[in-house]
């Protein structure tokens, strides 16, 4: 009966269904239930008393709070076969069912047609896209009536369901199976910028023959400075390289266009990048100190603090004023030891090479508070996934020594997938082959200055089903410690399977409190980063249960979408962040990133990267580098290594910018400083150049005469009452403006 009257709807559709003709919208119809049961699998099951899904929106978003573990969708749809008939190739079906959130399977008919997990069960699945294809020839297809597509979730916590912009069904296109791979590094030369790209088929026995076409534009005048068109040719055996040099042109980013014309089929598939332009100055010869101006250590804990400082090497480092029990070696910069008495101590570090030398006026806090400013260091998670392994954590550690310990990057943080399957015989957590001495590894990051890290979760298993923390908590925080741990990230992930459903503040607060208590008991300052993605607004209540930083959002992507929205959403965490406590908007998305083996090329801009790290910098928030960090590209390290972008970040009053303005098109976000002055951003969030006028007056900037322009690190001529910029699309002007 159903799909008789879908045959009508679509009968009478007909004329002005040209598009829909070849692609099935599938973001509506959607219901859904919590739970779990088999045969909500199944074709005939009775779904109408199902909650209706807005597949657009999280569970959460749509009303139910803190909705975790199993819950099923379902939608009717009729696939006509008009489909196939029109289609130029016509082997399979393609099915784009937004994100799954955490762990899903996909259920055609009945029968499983796609899952996102490879061991394990549901509940390790990780969430990502819910897009696969299935055979036209598989019987599970009814073609010409209805289809019951089912889709059964696990969600591990925080925001989950199926949701995203994408629902579709389309027959695969020629197209499906070409991607022009930009995943290359860009060459540098002195006047030039160069790269070779690919196109690659990734399945198939089709021979691609056409041509790409290769245009440069300026998007501030949407001219074509460049434009060049070759032929190229490619199978899924044999990949097609193109590279090209182009002048380097003014500073900023030009768009590159990649179109690939199959001249057989008439098929086309485009894909666009932005060139990277470097601000940041290049390091002077003469010494300079960076990094925060102020560090905390508790009384009688091991103490380990590198003096970050650029300049030509051989440098010598000094201190004077160290609190006793502690010694500096002249020759690396790194101060260790045990200081015992409570105190702030004015310190003076200098550092000279042959050039000069330079000295900053700096304060050691031994007392109970720490991470007195938010925490900068690097996270195994947006790089590796659950792949991380023990040299993947060596070479980070070595390029954070060589390249970024000098701007003060500190932290080598673990995340998920390090644990073992058991505990052995005392319950005590092991570490899995990947990980063959914690101890041994932990001593070498400590031997270049910087500082260990490592995750777990208050439930039985972690995110990405490991082992958690579970009943375990005092004997884990011994173990951290045995191992020389200073930071732990705690996940709360299966922790809702021990908890109530519907947790209280109280239930929230509890496994943080319980594991505060245990790290307390070890002899070693542990920064304690929450990740419970912000549920019961964490930052609140975050400080007073001993968190050095919480996570105030679900996970971030490396995409505009996700990280605007982040954001420019954490106005409402502003008040919770000061020294010692600080809101967390998730680890950076810059460089090379993939959550797992294979990595890409961020698909944020050059500009948005500017963006976000402006951004974070100006929320105080811990800064957290989620690349592959034995492929730090020039453009990247440009972006982490401009040390007055991060003094903003690091700055000793531990404010969150405000956000001050909100239009359409652009936003500014202010943040007060100690010294008085006041980081501005102003961000273009529109996708066009804009010219932004700010009345200083009315943007609170009255009497703030000299404006810096902090990327470039130079002063601006401004007229007095107004401060007009020009922001491209997707970018940020920073500035610090002073009296
Ligand atoms: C959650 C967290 C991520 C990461 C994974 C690990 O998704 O939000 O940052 O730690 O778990 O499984």
């Amino acid at each position: 009966m159903r799909t008789k009257i879908y045959m009508l709807i679509i009968c009478l559709a007909a004329p002005f269904l040209t598009v829909s003709a070849q692609e099935i919208n599938l973001a509506h119809g959607w219901k859904f239930r919590i739970g779990d049961s088999s045969a909500w699998a199944l074709p005939p099951y009775n779904d109408s008393g199902w909650k209706t899904a807005d597949v657009s929106k999280t569970w959460e978003q749509q009303g139910y709070p803190q909705t975790d573990g199993f819950g099923w969708y379902r939608v009717h749809q009729l696939i006509p076969s008009s489909l196939k008939e029109k289609a130029f190739l016509k082997d399979s079906l393609h099915f784009d069912l937004g994100y799954l959130d955490d762990g899903g399977e996909v259920y055609l008919n009945g029968k499983l047609v796609y899952k996102n997990w490879k061991t394990g069960d549901i509940k390790s699945g990780l969430y990502g896209p819910g897009s696969f294809s299935v055979s036209v020839n598989d019987p599970a297809l009814h073609w010409d009536e209805e289809n019951v597509i089912a889709v059964r979730l696990f969600d591990t916590g925080g925001n989950g369901g199926v949701y995203g912009d994408k629902f579709d069904i389309k027959m695969t296109d020629v197209m499906d199976n070409v991607t022009i791979s930009t995943d290359g590094d860009f060459y540098y030369g002195e006047k030039s910028l160069g790269k070779a790209i690919k196109l690659k088929a990734t399945g198939g026995n089709y021979n691609y023959a056409g041509r790409l076409s290769f245009k440069v534009t300026d998007p501030e005048t949407d001219t074509i400075v460049y434009q060049k068109t070759n032929p190229a040719n490619f199978t899924a055996h044999r990949p097609f390289t193109y590279t090209f040099t182009i002048a380097r042109l003014d500073k900023k980013s030009y768009r590159i266009t990649y179109t690939f014309t199959d001249e057989h089929s008439g098929k086309q598939i485009s894909k666009t990048e932005g060139t990277p332009y470097i601000l940041t100055p290049y390091v002077k010869a003469k010494p300079r100190i960076n990094g925060p101006d102020v560090f905390g250590e508790r009384p009688g804990n091991p103490f380990l603090y590198r003096i970050p400082a650029t300049g030509q090497k051989p440098l010598v480092y000094k201190a004077d004023g160290l609190p006793s029990g502690l010694t500096l070696d002249a020759a690396t910069g790194i101060i260790s030891g045990v200081a015992d008495t409570k105190g702030d101590y004015a310190v003076a570090f200098t550092v000279s090479n042959k050039l000069g030398s330079s000295t900053k006026k700096f304060t050691i806090k031994i007392g109970e508070l720490i991470g007195l400013t938010p925490a900068l260091g690097w996270n195994s998670w947006n790089a590796w996934g659950l792949t991380v392994n023990d040299q993947k954590v060596r070479t980070s550690a070595n390029a954070m020594a060589d390249k970024l310990s000098a701007h003060g990057w500190m932290y080598i943080n673990i995340d998920d997938g390090w644990e073992a399957a058991n505990r052995n015989a005392n319950g005590e957590i092991l570490t899995n082959a990947k990980f063959p001495d914690m101890k041994g590894l932990t001593d070498y990051v400590h031997s270049l200055g910087l500082r260990m890290g490592i995750y777990s979760s208050p439930g039985p298993k972690t995110c990405g089903g490991y082992l958690g923390s579970w009943q375990h908590e005092g004997q884990d925080a011994k173990t951290y410690g045995d191992w020389g741990i200073d930071y732990l990230k705690y996940d709360w992930c299966s922790y809702s399977e021990v908890t109530s459903s519907r947790p209280t503040l109280d239930d929230m607060k509890k496994p943080y409190q319980l594991m505060r208590a245990s790290l307390d008991k070890v002899h070693r300052d542990i920064l304690f980063s929450f990740c419970q993605y912000g549920m019961g607004d964490v930052w609140n209540w975050g400080g007073q249960v001993g968190g050095n930083s919480w996570r105030t959002t679900g996970d971030i992507e490396d995409t505009w979408k996700s990280m605007s929205t982040i954001g420019f959403s954490q106005d409402k965490t502003a008040e919770g962040a000061k020294p010692g406590h600080f809101n967390d908007p998730d680890m950076l998305v810059v460089g090379k990133v993939g959550w797992g083996d294979s990595q890409h090329n961020t698909r944020l801009t050059p500009d948005e990267q500017y963006t976000h790290i402006s951004l974070w910098s100006l929320l105080s928030s811990p800064l957290l580098i989620g690349c592959d960090m034995g492929h730090l590209d020039p453009f990247t390290l440009s972006l982490l290594t401009n040390d007055e972008v991060l003094a903003i970040d690091q700055d000793a009053l531990g404010r969150e910018a405000r956000q001050t303005a909100k239009k359409d098109d652009y936003q500014v976000w202010t943040k007060e400083l100690e010294d008085g002055s006041k980081a501005v951003g102003i961000f273009n969030t529109s996708d066009k150049y804009q010219l932004i006028k700010l009345n200083k007056a009315d943007a609170g900037l009255g009497g703030y005469t000299k404006v810096r322009d902090v990327w470039q690190q130079k002063y601006l001529i401004t007229a007095a009452g107004e401060f007009v910029t020009k922001v491209p699309p997707h970018g940020v002007v920073l500035v610090r403006v002073s009296k």
